[in-house]
């Protein structure tokens, strides 16, 4: 009888993977070719599952069938050797059935058996058993290819493959061209550090990797090019997070004569066949959009996790002149009493009230203040303020019910936002109010152009500095930045921002007066950026786009906890390779190619830093 043959699947070696044998392939011959992950010996019949990328099947053993030297070798198989089998395909038997499995019906009763490749004694498990934990993820790491073996890993690299290819469906549809752009380049400025490669042709010079590829997206603007975009890799050097590496990838998109409603439509429609060719998810679109000022105000960040029902509200005036110092105080300095009601809070222990409080402080607040109403009343720091007439107030104005807790921070805007929205966050975790089943997108618009630098004091780009400024007057930019409000757009789900994007600055003169304003003179404007600023002068079409993080956005798709899960050999969180081991110094002799040598002191190398 002819073998079934899965289309590409088969080769040399196989009919088809592991899980696409099926019931229609009952009493036929097949070849298949995989590796051991689990092997069971009960006397006259040997099970083992076979595993490929596709997923497990079933063999059988057994003297009726199988023929004896494949049944020795069979005995003598060890975990995670690669063998290649023939066989017949068989429907199992009533009881041995098994619905959770996707070839669950059938096993393949082995004639011969040969083992490609011996595996040693393993350093991490692929067959982890579900009672068990994973080993650690140093030891994860460091063993990567055992890890991506593991079918949960396997699941995340095919939603992230199947999620760019419907980013490229969709933009594919909408007329984007395809184009790359340099890995060895000059500084681009998207706010982080630059890694930097040394020249072995020009000693002394180096070229930096793109932190993005911003200033090309432009210029192909100039070319004429008019849609494009990249599967891009960034490289930044900056601190890493658990949403953060030191080299991401972006779906990077630009195009020519559009608006910011062309552009987020372009967005929304391109991640909504992400969603859709990822996790089989319609996403209902337009997707809700608020200005940043709205955001600021309602929620103290600019990415909203909606998914909590509560917004922030101002309470000063239910709360200033009952004589307690701490607002009054505060009020009469300028600020404000800003908060939120956490409806049911009530119920929130002393010690909980305690952990929210040291949430606002670590964020910048001088403390929480909270007020619980209770059948017996008020309780809180400022209980004993509150009459009937404020209790009154805060019922009519702030629908505060029995059974809820205010929770409150004093001060000018910046200094209550942070708190409050870390406030709001933990208050929704601690009470189970987030939404663990919505998907909440929101488009977050009219960024400021410029935004304070915590430590200097001074403007700096709040998205990039080749935004377009919602004024044509460039002394008012250089006059008064923070006043200025751009073209800019996030992309937020469920509180974290996916992508990000502007409609671009393509007036000269304007250029030149932000980056002005973020301290570049004259000669470091013309030498990093001429350029750009030159092709402006040949003619340039109003232009914009955006970037979306693909990791980030297929561990949010995936609901996995850090970015590491979607990256197939990520970094550490101190930007090492641990498999690998990168980075790794160079010798003397190495460093001279590159005209390079180490100096005494401070710059020599510091040895052997942890991973
Ligand atoms: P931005 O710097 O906001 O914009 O980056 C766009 C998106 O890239 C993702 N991202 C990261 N993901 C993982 N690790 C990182 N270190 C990291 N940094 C950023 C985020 C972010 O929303 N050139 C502009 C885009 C434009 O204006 O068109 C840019 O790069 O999801």
């Amino acid at each position: 009888m002819e073998r079934p043959s899965e289309g590409r699947e088969a080769t040399s070696y196989r009919d088809a993977r592991c899980a696409t044998a099926g019931r229609s392939w009952v009493g036929r011959p097949v070849r298949l070719a995989g590796w051991v992950h689990r092997r069971r010996d009960l006397g006259g019949l040997l099970f083992v599952d076979l595993r490929d990328r596709s997923g497990l099947v079933q063999l059988v053993f057994g003297e009726d069938w199988t023929e004896p030297d494949a049944l020795e070798l069979a005995h003598g198989l060890g975990p995670e050797d690669v063998v290649r089998v023939e066989g017949e395909v068989e429907l199992r038997p009533e009881e041995a059935l098994n619905p959770d499995m996707a070839t669950g019906e059938i096993e393949v009763h082995v004639r011969r058996l040969e083992r490609l490749s011996a595996a040693d004694s393993l350093p991490i498990l692929v067959a982890v058993p579900p009672e068990e934990s994973l080993p650690s993820e140093e030891l994860r790491l460091r063993h990567r290819y055992l890890d991506l073996r593991r079918p949960g890993m396997v699941r995340h690299f095919e939603v992230r493959h199947r999620a760019v290819a419907g980013a490229r469906a969709a933009l594919d549809a909408e007329g984007f061209l395809e184009v790359e752009t340099p890995l060895l380049t000059r500084r681009t400025p998207e706010g982080a550090r630059d890694y930097v490669v040394p020249s072995r042709l020009h000693h002394g010079e180096f070229y930096a990797l793109p932190q993005s590829p911003q200033l090309y997206k432009q210029l192909l603007m100039v070319s004429g090019f008019d849609r494009y975009y990249q599967v891009a890799r960034c490289l930044r050097d900056e601190d890493l997070r658990a949403d953060r590496q030191p080299e991401f990838s972006q779906i990077d998109v630009e195009m020519s004569f559009v608006g910011v409603d062309d552009v987020l439509g372009v967005g929304e429609r391109m991640l909504a066949g992400m969603w859709r060719q990822g996790v089989g998810l319609e996403l209902e679109l337009p997707f809700p959009r608020m200005t940043h000022d709205e955001a600021m105000e309602s929620y103290g960040t600019d990415k909203p996790d909606l998914r909590i029902p509560w917004r922030l509200e101002d309470f000063t005036e239910a709360l200033v002149g009952t004589g307690f110092r701490v607002v009054d105080g505060a009020v009469e300095a300028g600020g404000r009493v800003r908060g939120l009601v956490a409806k049911g809070g009530a119920r929130l222990s002393r010690s909980e009230v305690d952990r929210l409080a040291a949430r606002a402080t670590e964020h910048g607040a001088g403390g929480l203040l909270w007020l619980k109403s209770s059948e017996d009343g008020w309780s809180g720091p400022m209980a004993r303020f509150i009459d009937d007439e404020r209790g009154g107030r805060l019922a009519a104005e702030h629908g505060v019910e029995v059974g809820d807790v205010v929770l409150l921070v004093v001060g000018g805007d910046a200094e209550t936002s942070r708190p409050l929205d870390a406030v709001r966050r933990a208050a929704g975790e601690a009470l189970d109010a987030v939404d663990r089943n919505a998907h909440r997108w929101l488009w977050v618009t009219d960024f400021p152009l410029f935004e304070r630098d915590p430590e200097t004091g001074r403007p700096a780009a709040a998205h990039h500095p080749f935004t377009l400024p919602a004024t044509d007057d460039p002394a008012r930019i250089r006059e008064d930045p923070f006043s200025v409000k751009a073209s800019a757009y996030d992309v937020v789900y469920n509180g974290a921002e996916l992508c990000s994007g502007s409609i671009r600055c393509h007036d000269p003169v304007l250029q030149r007066a932000i980056l002005a304003t973020l301290g570049l003179g004259s000669e470091e404007i013309e030498e990093r950026f001429g350029f750009l600023l030159e092709a402006f002068r040949y003619g340039v079409p109003p232009h914009g786009g955006y970037a979306l993080g693909v990791d980030r956005t297929v561990m949010l798709m995936l609901g996995a906890d850090s970015i590491r899960e979607v990256i197939a050999f990520p970094k550490t969180t101190a930007a090492r390779g641990l498999m690998e081991g990168a980075p790794s110094p160079l010798a003397p002799g190495e460093l001279e190619e590159f005209g390079l040598r180490f100096a005494e002191g401070p710059g020599a190398p510091r040895g052997a830093s942890p991973s």
